[in-house]
């Protein structure tokens, strides 16, 4: 099982969109795909049509117990999305009230991972969206990854984000054996725009050698499948930003170094 995190402390920059491309990109090619809803306000959970206000059953029940996780819930949770081979742990409003707690206490950081290590032989792929906020469960979504997607705008404002985004891992690597390998992906490219070329030029500079090579392109298709409420490759594969998801899919399977 590969798990994939995608987070940045900043809203808006294409979280659940890079979620979704390459959950849908990855369950095309026939892997076991396993999309996992952390934020509270559950974009990733609506983006299937799944009311994040009144499931039934949600991420949320994995931090009922207390730090444990019962060996037959996370199975429980598991919905199917309607695209094949692409499920879904839906997030709930609910999830909320966990975000109160900034620390991890008590093996509350290592739910996610527990959760995981039980659905281990039952998907390729977990891809994990998190909320824009340094909390309980961005915490987990961090120690439980092997992969930190971190997408980020290719606007001015959203460079500070990053900044803030590379030290709170700095923070979270000082209590792992390892550290997090990352993946800083420019988003929301638009080429004409002297902004975009010039945020995008900043992004390259400040952070070399951890800056994917490419960038997402803005793509309407990309808004209109989350209208449509099916992964973009299922509205247009030959779509310009599905197709960047593809190029960013070859280079996040490449083994680590
Ligand atoms: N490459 C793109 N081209 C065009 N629209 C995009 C692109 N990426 C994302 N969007 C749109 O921008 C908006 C924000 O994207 P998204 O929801 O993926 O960001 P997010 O980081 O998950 O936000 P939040 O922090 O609120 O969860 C959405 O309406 C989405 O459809
Ligand atoms: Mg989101």
């Amino acid at each position: 099982m590969h798990i994939w995190a995608v987070a940045n402390q900043k809203g808006g920059v294409g979280k659940t969109t890079t979620v979704v491309t390459l959950g849908g990109l990855l369950a095309d090619a026939g892997n076991r795909v396993l999309l996992l809803d952390l934020d509270p306000h559950g974009s990733l959970t609506s983006y299937f049509r799944f009311d994040p206000d009144s499931v039934e059953k949600s991420a949320y029940d994995l931090f009922l117990g207390n730090g444990k996780v019962d060996e037959s819930l996370p199975n429980q949770l598991t919905i199917e999305t309607g695209h094949p081979n692409l499920s879904l742990i839906p997030s709930s409003t609910a999830l909320a009230t966990l975000e109160r707690h900034a620390q991890a206490q008590g093996g509350m950081g290592l739910v996610i991972s527990k959760a995981l290590a039980i659905l281990w032989d039952d998907y390729d792929y977990v891809l994990i969206d998190s909320p824009p906020v340094l909390g309980v469960l961005m915490i987990n979504a961090l120690a439980a990854c092997q992969r930190l997607v971190i997408p980020v705008q290719t606007e001015f404002l959203a460079i500070k984000g990053l900044e803030r985004m590379t030290r709170t891992l700095t923070m979270i690597n000082r209590a792992r054996k390892k550290p997090i390998p990352y993946l800083i992906v420019p988003t929301l490219f638009d080429r004409r725009t002297q902004a975009s070329n010039k945020s995008l030029r900043i992004i390259k500079d400040m952070f070399e050698e951890v800056v994917w090579h490419s960038a997402i392109p803005v793509d309407t298709k990309l808004r209109d499948a989350s209208t449509a409420g099916i992964a973009p490759s299922a509205l247009d594969v030959n779509a310009r930003g599905v197709k960047a998801y593809g190029n960013l899919l070859a280079t996040l399977k490449e083994p680590v170094s």
